[in-house]
């Protein structure tokens, strides 16, 4: 596995790429209920999705594909390249294209690129292993749907120095089909299907055919639709829109097989994974109920397809969040003891659960659900006052989770650091997962 300091990089990048995302909602709530495509509007979605969701997504595939493959990164120091230039890709897009500075906006292509050159040639290496499964192959995809969406990004971006395309609405939405479903969803889709048995205690009979309709639906799905859309083709645009429904029912089939197989009781992970998988649903209705109405009633249907939009970046950014609260109290499990920390606060042995404070966890999972709502509402009615709540609340939501999974791990390490050496023969053993974590 990568040094912790790399995927937790990339989650406290994320939190605060939250925090922007929620203030600039609130900024632009007028601009953006006026017109959901306008440039107010794009750079907030652009700090939701690359600042946030990309640098999280990225965190998780730089520290579970030496986990899936069995296989080491390239290079750490590639890895630290990559986080650098996809953190100032993600902060200069939406700067550039806010503030309307066609410069900065140009600097942000050519850094995606450069991230995305570096992503793969990292990554490159440990993925080309065989026989290791869906999971490896939900990591290959994805590589790929980075590279499509980002190139359209660069081009997107080359376009606004002299306006070579015509950017219709639905074009625009293209790279949101790619980036949301061919990327970032089917790495989730990936690598929930490690991370779920593990957390869930879920061992499934057979789960691997569902496994790979999920994997492989969701990315030809999303691949055929975001082409369609990107040539005005209704046909493919429906067929697309299919395919993407079978892989997306299949993941969900396959949450719900976890859930009936699991042997750990519930807990505030699974309802994080659970109204995950309800924002998808919520997702395809508005989407289908935007489609069929666009042709009728043209601003409602653009509304719709908007709100399905922002439930489809719901969905992992749900997810995200309930997953980091497993994930980064592990990695920082392993730092700690690394550094001689044997006891939690209470003087017992060090649990994972001991890493943050449940309630303020559980006020997280409010918030963000709420955020989603709220944005969901706000940007579907066109009504102002509930996108600033929205923005609120995830600004709230980066705030918490970076504090709540942050602060009780720098005490414990403050006080290994400065307190007296722990005798050798404590605890030596790691916590069981199933007692120790919620
Ligand atoms: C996960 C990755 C991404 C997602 C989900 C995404 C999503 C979207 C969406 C939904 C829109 C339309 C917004 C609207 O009309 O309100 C859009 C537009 C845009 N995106 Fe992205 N994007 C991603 C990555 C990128 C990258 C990497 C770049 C550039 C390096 C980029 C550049 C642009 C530009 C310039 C536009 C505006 C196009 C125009 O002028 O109409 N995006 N994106």
């Amino acid at each position: 596995m990568p040094p912790p300091s790399v995927p937790l990089s990339f989650l406290a990048a994320a939190s605060i790429g939250l925090i922007a995302c929620g203030v600039t909602w609130i900024w632009v709530r007028s601009a953006s209920a006026a017109d959901p495509h306008s440039d107010p509007a794009i750079a907030a979605v652009h700090f939701g999705v690359l600042a946030a969701l990309t640098m999280g997504i990225l965190g998780a595939t730089h520290q579970f594909t030496p986990v899936i493959t069995g296989r080491p990164l390239r290079s750490i120091l590639l890895a630290r390249a990559t986080f650098v230039a996809w953190l100032a890709a993600a902060w200069a897009l939406p700067l550039g294209i806010g503030f309307e500075n066609v410069a900065v906006t140009a600097t942000s292509g050519c850094l995606a690129l450069l991230g995305l050159v570096l992503l793969a040639w990292n990554l490159a290496a440990p993925l080309s292993v065989r026989g290791k499964g869906t999971p490896v192959t939900a990591l290959r995809l994805a590589l790929l749907g980075a590279a499509a969406t980002t190139l359209l990004g660069a081009t997107f971006v080359g376009d606004r120095q002299g306006n070579w395309f015509v950017l219709s609405a639905h074009v625009d939405l293209a790279m949101g089909v790619l980036g949301l479903y061919a990327w970032l969803g089917v790495t989730y889709i990936g690598v929930a299907q490690k991370l779920w048995p593990m957390f869930m205690l879920a061992h499934l009979p057979d789960g691997r055919r569902a496994g790979r309709v999920a994997v492989w639906g969701t990315w030809l799905g999303a691949a055929v639709l975001a082409g369609g859309l990107a040539h005005g083709a209704p046909s493919a645009e429906w067929a697309g829109a299919g395919v993407l429904g079978i892989g997306l029912g299949a993941h969900l089939a396959l949450l719900w097989a976890h859930l009936r197989h699991r042997r750990r009781k519930a807990d505030l992970h699974l309802l994080f994974v659970a109204t995950a998988a309800a924002w998808l649903v919520v997702a395809a209705g508005l989407a289908l109920a935007g489609a069929l109405l666009l042709p009728h009633h043209y601003r409602l249907g653009v509304d719709l397809v908007t709100a399905a939009m922002v439930a489809s970046g719901g969905w992992l950014l749900e997810a995200l969040v309930g997953h980091a609260h497993k994930v980064v109290p592990f990695i920082v499990w392993s730092l700690l003891r690394s550094h001689g920390g044997r006891n939690g606060p209470s003087g017992k042995p060090l649990m994972f659960a001991d890493l943050y404070h449940h309630g303020w966890a559980g006020a997280t999972y409010g918030t963000v659900t709420t955020g989603i709502a709220a944005l969901c509402a706000g940007l579907g009615a066109s009504w102002t006052p509930a996108i600033a709540v929205g923005g609120a609340l995830l600004a709230a939501t980066g705030v918490i989770a970076a504090t709540n999974l942050s602060a009780r791990p720098l005490q414990l390490l403050t006080a290994v650091r400065t307190g007296p050496v722990p005798p050798a023969a404590a605890t030596s053993q790691r916590p069981e997962p199933a007692k120790g974590s919620t």
